[in-house]
């Protein structure tokens, strides 16, 4: 079938099956306007709002064929060298804009909701964006940002000089600064590690284990192999290094060789010349497992019968020491002590921009990596005895991160991308689904703690006091 639409007033079609690809694939890999961004491509976080006749919909949600004859407009279609619209200056000015993944998609919402309701009140406000989650800026900025850009445009000032905006405007002491990025953020012209193409590039596409715990029987990769376009499989034994990696012990496989300790571990590694082609490949192939004892919790793998998760060592990943004067002492002498056991729960981050790099192998040997990465040195550390290469064959060119919060310290991406541009001598790119991201990143791991708490005399004394807290 052919479908015809206009995106930004410019005509534009697709052609192919019924139920083809997504709004959101047509206009990022299609026509490479970046600025609409994939946070989740489920419909969950609202990075991929555009407007459809008039409408915010959710571009990841949009099937291409449901638009023949509509009008398409994203975020690029609200600035040009000259001007940008009040909405994309207000966000700038007001500080509604951090890590700016989620920025393009709010926009886009709240232009919607200001071409038909020029001044909404709070509740059309929070109505119009319910569908949008911002992770780093928080919603009270976001809000006044909205209803600045309702007043400029309420002056007759909906186009504002791209001018106003480009420089920082010169401070004092209790003044509020903009962002020096804030403009290319709000106005989508930042590009991520997602939004990078290169010539001749190749996809990632990376098979995980199913099973939360199995012995590996076998691999057989040969029928994905023929999928046409897909240009390298890489299994455990196709790595040239070290097959090992992580932050304290070293002991993620990097591709599972014949056993399998979580439902994310890699067991497969697609490089293919579209994510299509190497989803198909990644359907077929053959993994056969045998299940082993699931371990779950601390007891259960602190026990002495517990199965052991590595040769050799028992399953206590590391004992950290710290300590600061007599703490025997001091217990002695405390007036008031306090015991306690307390629990935290796992953490997601929950970053906007699910992890993604580019990896480019160069004419001088040195593969470049782009990414945004709260580690580049960390990542270098990692990355070059499993690609065995010496760290300085390795660069890594630091990208606009969409939110980490601490989760972008570990490898995610950087290590597969780098094995597949070594492998075929093309560049890669390989970004996390955000399930991919939610099941294989780090996180901040679950904790038990217990606590032995003394104070002395003096401060005991302190703490009854009404006056004290
Ligand atoms: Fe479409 Fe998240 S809602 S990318
Ligand atoms: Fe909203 Fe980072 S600024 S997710």
């Amino acid at each position: 079938m052919k479908v015809e639409f206009r995106v930004n007033g410019k005509p534009s079609s697709y052609q192919g099956p019924a139920g083809g690809p997504s709004l959101l694939w047509h206009l990022r890999s299609g026509l490479r306007l970046t600025g609409t961004k994939n946070g989740c491509n489920e419909g969950h976080c609202g990075a991929c709002t555009v407007i459809v006749d008039g409408k915010a919909v959710l571009a990841c949600k949009t099937p291409l064929d449901s638009l023949q004859g509509k009008e398409i407009s994203t975020i690029e279609s609200l600035s040009d060298k000259e001007k940008l619209h009040c909405l994309i200056y207000a966000f700038a000015q007001a500080g509604a804009v951090q890590c700016g993944f989620c920025t393009p998609g709010f926009i886009m919402a709240a232009k919607a909701l200001l071409d038909r309701d020029p001044n909404p009140g709070e509740e059309a406000v929070k109505k119009a964006l319910a569908r949008n989650v911002c992770r780093c800026t928080g919603y009270v900025k976001i809000m006044e940002a909205i209803a600045l850009a309702s007043r400029l445009k309420a002056e007759g000032r909906e186009w504002i000089a791209r001018s106003s905006l480009s420089s920082p405007d010169p401070a004092r002491i209790g003044d509020p600064i903009r962002r020096i990025d804030a403009l290319a953020k709000a106005s989508g012209e930042t590009v991520f590690a997602d939004d990078l193409y290169a010539e001749g590039m190749l996809h990632a596409k990376v098979l995980r284990s199913s099973r939360p715990h199995a012995r590996i029987l076998g691999i057989d990769a040969s029928e994905a192999s023929r999928v046409p376009g897909v240009a390298r499989i890489l299994l455990a034994r196709d790595i040239p290094g070290e097959n090992r990696y992580g932050p304290i012990r070293k002991d993620q496989p990097v591709l599972a060789r014949d056993r399998v300790r979580y439902m994310g571990d890699a067991v497969a590694a697609v490089f293919a010349e579209t994510e299509a082609a190497g989803e198909e490949a990644l359907g077929k192939i053959r993994v056969e497992y045998q299940d082993l004892p699931v371990l779950v919790g601390f007891d259960e793998a602190l026990s002495p019968e517990a199965e052991r998760l590595h040769e050799g060592r028992d399953n206590l990943i590391a004992v950290m020491e710290s300590g600061r004067g007599d703490v025997e002492e001091g217990f002695a002498k405390a007036a008031l002590k306090v015991e306690g056991e307390y629990h935290t729960q796992y953490i997601e981050h929950g970053y906007l921009e699910p992890e993604s790099c580019l990896a480019a192998p160069g004419a001088d040997g040195v593969l470049t990596i782009y990414v945004a990465s709260q580690g580049p040195p960390m990542d270098i550390g990692e990355i070059a005895p499993v690609a065995a290469l010496p760290p300085e064959k390795i660069r890594i060119v630091g990208m606009p991160m969409g939110g980490g919060f601490g989760g972008k310290e570990d490898i995610s991406v950087q290590i597969l991308a780098a094995l597949g541009a070594l492998a075929t001598g093309r560049p890669v790119k390989y970004s996390f689904s955000r399930r991919e991201s939610i099941a294989v990143s780090g996180k901040r791991h679950a904790t038990r703690l217990r606590y032995s708490l003394g104070r002395s005399e003096e401060h005991t004394s302190e703490l009854q006091s009404p006056n004290t807290i």
